[in-house]
């Protein structure tokens, strides 16, 4: 998408198939589409900004020697920026100007932390992996908009203890993972994208799996305007000459109403979520609004199959 252009919400259904399953997911994607820009740059901007100020050391976080990786990642995310965005972000080589909210940094002011800096230019959040005795661990993250996690929970650990709450992701995925990041390759980045419903449509949401109760305020009525499907687009590509990996995140955080319009989408969500079943219904934290979402489908959706 260009700086103007605005598309349809939701960009994302990952429920759209009504099967709810434990997967990699991952999806080939082209550097051309590797951050995604859309009408709410300047809110996220502006917020990660905020963040950064007010919140450093829940936001920002990175291990000692990480500091050359962070530098690429910031070089990566400045290419990026500058050539498919000049309208929202421009460089002159010592000082970056963020135009859209009237911001200019300057790139010498970040030498200890350059991911600091690189998180603030783009919508996605940024978490930088290097290998490590157990596998890829976390050695840097500018994580302005956490779904439920806490980065200082994550820092510096392998793959298999960073999903540590995640039901089943030992058994299931824990393997293929790690073999698929071992032969990822520099020119074939991938994407994937995942899905929560939340009663929060707030940016910045550390903590909060395994909810029980609280979900009393929603009913079919207004599940629509109450309730968010928050869908992350993940992407992960292999950096150079480092040999790191650096995984994003962006955020869309849209109300259940975005699928008024789409019956279709509205079933295929209440089949998925029907399927989440176990541990993963409790991590999720999707068994509390259980009822109000399929009071909503048949509201939305009707009697259609
Ligand atoms: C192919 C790569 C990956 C796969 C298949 C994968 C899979 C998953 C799955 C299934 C979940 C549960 C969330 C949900 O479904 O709503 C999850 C959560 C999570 N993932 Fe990954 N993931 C991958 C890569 C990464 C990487 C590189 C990081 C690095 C930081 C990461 C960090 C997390 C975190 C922090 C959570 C939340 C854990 C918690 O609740 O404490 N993931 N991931």
């Amino acid at each position: 998408m260009n700086d103007t252009q605005v598309k349809q919400r939701p960009f994302y259904a990952p429920y759209s198939d009504g099967v709810h399953r434990m997967a990699m997911g991952l999806m080939a994607l082209s550097y051309d589409d590797w951050l995604e820009v859309d009408e709410f740059f300047a809110e996220h901007v502006a917020e990660k900004s905020r963040l950064l100020t007010e919140h450093y050391d829940e936001v920002f976080q990175a291990v000692a020697g990480s500091e050359a990786g962070q530098r690429e990642v910031l070089d990566a995310v400045l290419e990026h920026m500058t050539s498919h965005h000049p309208g929202l972000i421009a460089s002159d080589g010592e000082t970056v100007e963020l135009k859209t909210i009237g911001e200019r940094h300057r790139l010498s002011d970040y030498v200890a932390a350059p991911m600091n800096l690189a998180g603030r230019l783009a919508q996605e959040d940024l978490c930088l992996m290097a290998p490590g005795e157990a596998g890829y661990e976390l050695v840097a993250a500018s994580l302005c908009f956490p779904t439920r996690w806490r980065l200082s929970d994550k820092i510096g650990r392998p793959m298999l203890a960073i999903h540590g709450p995640v039901p089943d992701y030992a058994k299931r995925l824990g393997k293929p993972v790690d073999r698929f990041l071992d032969h990822l390759k520099a020119d074939k980045p991938v994407m994937r994208v995942n899905w929560a419903i939340l009663d929060d449509p707030a940016l910045f949401q550390p903590g909060g799996h395994y909810k029980h109760g609280g979900g009393e305020h929603v009913t079919a009525e207004n599940a629509g305007e109450k309730l968010y499907i928050r869908v992350e687009r993940q992407t992960l590509r292999r950096m150079e000459p480092s040999g790191n990996i650096l995984f994003t995140i962006k955020i869309h955080s849209d109300p259940l109403s975005c699928l008024d319009a789409r019956p279709d989408l509205a079933r295929a969500l209440g089949d998925t979520i029907s399927q989440v079943q176990d541990g993963m219904r409790e991590y999720k934290s999707v068994g509390r609004f259980g009822d109000a979402i399929q009071g909503w489908v048949g509201r939305v959706a009707g009697g259609q199959s």
